[in-house]
């Protein structure tokens, strides 16, 4: 049995926001550092009081109308998010409750910006294993929450968004691959270390990284996982049609194709528009491209994810 996506969708909050606009709201940047460095143009900021949940519903709605699912057979909702609405309950019950769904399995999934790459996957198992048969998938974030907008270099690179997949069983071909992995003695370079205790925050709230060295882990397991998915699918880096990196930075995006022998042109990009979007970044990029008609049925689309734990998760999808 496989897990076929039969339907896409995404959600960016308000107006485009500017590298320019974000100097004049008196960060100490500039549009030339951020462009040359990241390959960021603009990004989406939503506005205070607006919740993941809020993105990811619209987002899935999107999704299940392309789908022509209804809400109400679904049997699995699975949110990617670092930037949940509450502790508990989970992002996904509350998502599962907008749309009017009651009785699905219904659970958020920790894993930064690798997130959507392992709801995916595990949703695919879940469909695989034969116990579930339609399953939403969907990672949205709202990391403006969690910047130190005075640390340049951390502020300018986010955005917010949510990005939504359908999954269906089916005996065709869907998703061929999928593969997670994590080494948690990196949890410093990239964290965001505060707690709730006794109704106080304890700690730092903000995110905080070590740049360079996740520039340099992140362009190293990108290209091993992807590879790893390709072998598992019994297929070579050349028959990927497209390749959907986690947008962080274009800078990572470009490095990882070249390792990977894939041409720039079948390398989806939506960093420079939408910033990094961490668990939303691969749904949104993907949600575009099947919408302006990049991908076709038939085509092999290779998405991976890497980000704060450290964590990196890849899928190899058949449309
Ligand atoms: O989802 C995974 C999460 N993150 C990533 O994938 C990010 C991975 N890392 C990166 O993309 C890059 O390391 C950054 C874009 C974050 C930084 O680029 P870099 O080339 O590593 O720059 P840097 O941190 O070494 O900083 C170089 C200079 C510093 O000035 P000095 O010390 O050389 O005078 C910074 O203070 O650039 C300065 N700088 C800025 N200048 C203008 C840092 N941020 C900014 C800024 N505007 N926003």
């Amino acid at each position: 049995m496989y897990a076929r996506i039969i339907g896409t969708g995404s959600y960016l909050p308000g107006n485009p926001v500017s590298n320019n606009d974000l100097a004049a709201r008196g960060i100490d940047t500039n549009d030339e550092w951020i462009v040359t460095r990241t390959g960021i143009r603009n990004r989406h900021l939503a506005s205070p009081g607006t919740t993941s949940s809020e993105l990811g519903l619209i987002a899935a709605q999107k999704a299940l109308e392309m789908a022509g699912v209804a809400a109400a057979d679904l049997d699995l909702i699975v949110v990617a998010t670092s930037t949940p609405d509450f502790i508990f309950p989970s992002t996904a019950c509350l998502i599962q409750a907008k749309l009017g769904n009651k009785g699905a399995a219904a659970f958020d999934v920790q894993a930064v910006c690798a997130g959507f790459t392992y709801a995916l996957g595990i949703a695919e198992k879940f469909i695989a294993s034969g116990s579930h048969r339609k399953a939403l998938v969907i990672g949205a974030e709202v990391f403006s929450r969690i910047l130190d907008w005075n640390d340049r270099g951390t502020c300018v690179l986010f955005g917010d968004g949510a990005g939504a997949v359908v999954l269906e069983a089916s005996d065709r071909p869907g998703i061929l691959a999928t593969a997670m992995h994590a080494d948690g003695s990196q949890s410093g370079i990239l964290n965001v270390p505060g707690q709730i205790c006794a109704g106080q925050i304890v700690g730092d709230p903000f995110l905080r990284m070590d740049g360079q060295s996740v520039f340099k882990f992140a362009v190293r397991v990108l290209a091993d996982i992807a590879e790893e998915v390709c072998q598992i699918a019994g297929l070579g880096t050349a028959e990927v049609d497209w390749l959907i990196p986690h947008q962080a930075n274009v800078r990572i995006i470009e490095a990882t194709g070249r390792k990977l022998g894939i041409d720039r042109g079948k390398v989806i990009v939506t960093v420079d528009r939408h910033g990094n979007t961490s668990a939303a970044s691969v749904p949104l990029a993907l949600d575009e491209a099947v919408r302006d008609g990049r991908i076709q049925s038939g085509q092999n689309v290779l998405v991976e994810g890497v980000g704060g734990g450290f964590t990196w998760g890849a899928a190899l999808l058949k449309f």
